[in-house]
């Protein structure tokens, strides 16, 4: 019973009606709280209520909606019977989720019990859909339209491991028509860190602003991870933007990093860190400025020893840094912060610049293994966790 008046205090909705939720009760700890940019807070902190905004258009509206929660520390749990979102500000969008696709941050989340300011939460970042609804300052999506969006934690209506999600109208873009849902909702995470941290925080040119003539010689950027999802489209973005990448990945993905358009693969099978970068060093010497992380503690340290050691480089580091790591003086860290697509609507460029990629299908999405139903997250995820998907996307559809 508890679970149950919990619910309907965060979800609002018919005291009469309360929801079922499978899972096991447990004590409820708030995680960690982080703070968000004054003017998204309000909408951001708000929990799901009736809303005094009107809505432009209104299709078939249900009174209750499903999703998959994480009803307590490290436990999910499936809702079937929550209220049906409000649109709270006049920029938003209803999305009804065709498909959503799992990311590493949704299970880190629930095992180090952070980025979910209470319970119960909803996750799940990437959305492909239909939209459902639009407020009033919605001009450019209208009832019906194919989009796919890039979500933040902070708002549980914006959780895409439900039904419908909420989101403001500046992270939602157009479904390029040569993508199905599925490969829609492979964009909001890993194409959108990939693009932000090669575009923005590398400060390298977009492929749409850059001369057609190719720099010579050709910047090195080294892909630590070439092979993971983030990688494909980091080793795909670079390439377009004039990059000679140099890819780390196993001996199995090797062909993947290469056919992508790496010009360089370096395969890690039962070599050293050390061995690896002295086989960069040998390809760059001491030239290489750029270097993107995507697996994480010691392979940053790697990356830190292969960048020059007297010319001013850059490391951006998706995955982490070890505590105390010593950083060379020549050497900055780029602060990749995904929340800055949702909090400074300026960036939302990377995305249409993505977008546009793989609308004309210069960028190709990752190979897709799909599952079926909201109740499969929790599988998918576990199935993440092992680590055996070989450069393979996982989908859930949702409808
Ligand atoms: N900061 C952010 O906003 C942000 C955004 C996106 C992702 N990330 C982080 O980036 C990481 C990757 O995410 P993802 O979804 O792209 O991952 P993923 O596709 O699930 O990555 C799995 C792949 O990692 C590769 N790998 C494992 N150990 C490796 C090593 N030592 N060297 C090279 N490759 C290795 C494996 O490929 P091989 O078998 O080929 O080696 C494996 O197939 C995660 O830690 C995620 O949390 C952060």
């Amino acid at each position: 019973m508890a679970l149950r008046r919990l619910l309907l205090s965060c979800f609002g909705g018919d005291n009469n009606k309360a929801p079922v939720v499978v899972g096991i009760e447990k004590e409820f700890e708030p995680s960690e709280s982080i703070s968000v940019s004054p003017k998204y807070e309000k909408s951001y902190i708000r929990s799901q209520s009736s809303s005094s905004i009107e809505s432009v258009q209104i299709s078939k509206r249900r009174s209750t909606t499903r999703a998959l929660c994480v009803v307590a520390k490290h436990t999910y749990g499936l809702a079937s019977d929550i209220p049906y979102p409000s649109i709270d500000t006049p920029d938003e969008i209803i999305i009804r989720t065709v498909a959503t696709s799992l990311n590493p941050i949704d299970y880190k989340s629930v095992d180090y019990n952070f980025c979910m300011p209470s319970f119960p939460w909803i996750g799940g970042r990437e959305v492909a859909g239909t939209v459902e609804e639009v407020g009033s300052n919605v001009t450019e999506f209208k009832v019906g339209d194919h989009v796919w969006a890039s979500t933040y934690y902070r708002d549980r209506r914006a959780g895409t491991f439900q039904e419908f999600c909420v989101v403001p109208q500046h992270t939602v873009l157009p479904l390029p028509t040569r993508l199905d849902f599925n490969a829609g909702a492979c964009l909001g995470v890993a194409a959108l860190t990939a693009a932000m941290t090669l575009w923005k925080w590398l400060a390298v040119e977009m492929p749409s602003a850059r001369p057609k003539t190719a720099a010579t010689p050709p910047r090195h950027i080294l892909i630590w991870g070439g092979s993971t999802v983030t990688g494909q489209f980091a080793i795909q973005f670079a390439n377009r933007s004039g990059l000679s990448v140099i890819a780390v990945t196993s001996a199995k993905t090797r062909c993947l990093a290469e056919r992508l358009g790496a010009a360089n693969v370096i395969t890690r099978d039962h070599k050293t860190n050390d061995e690896i970068v002295a086989e960069i060093r040998a390809i760059t010497g001491d030239d290489l400025t750029m270097a993107i992380d995507i697996v994480g503690n010691t392979t940053g340290s790697s990356c830190l020893q292969a960048l020059s050691a007297t010319k001013a480089s850059t490391l951006a580091p998706l995955a982490f840094l070890k505590d105390g790591e010593q950083i060379p003086e020549n050497v900055t860290i780029a602060p990749i912060e995904m929340k800055r697509f949702i909090i400074e609507e300026g960036n939302r460029k990377y995305a249409e610049e993505l977008n546009r990629l793989v609308g004309d299908g210069s960028v190709s999405i990752p190979e897709i293994e799909v599952l079926h139903g909201l109740e499969m997250v929790q599988e998918g995820l576990e199935m993440l966790k092992r680590g055996d998907m070989n450069g393979r996307k996982l989908v859930v559809r949702v409808a």
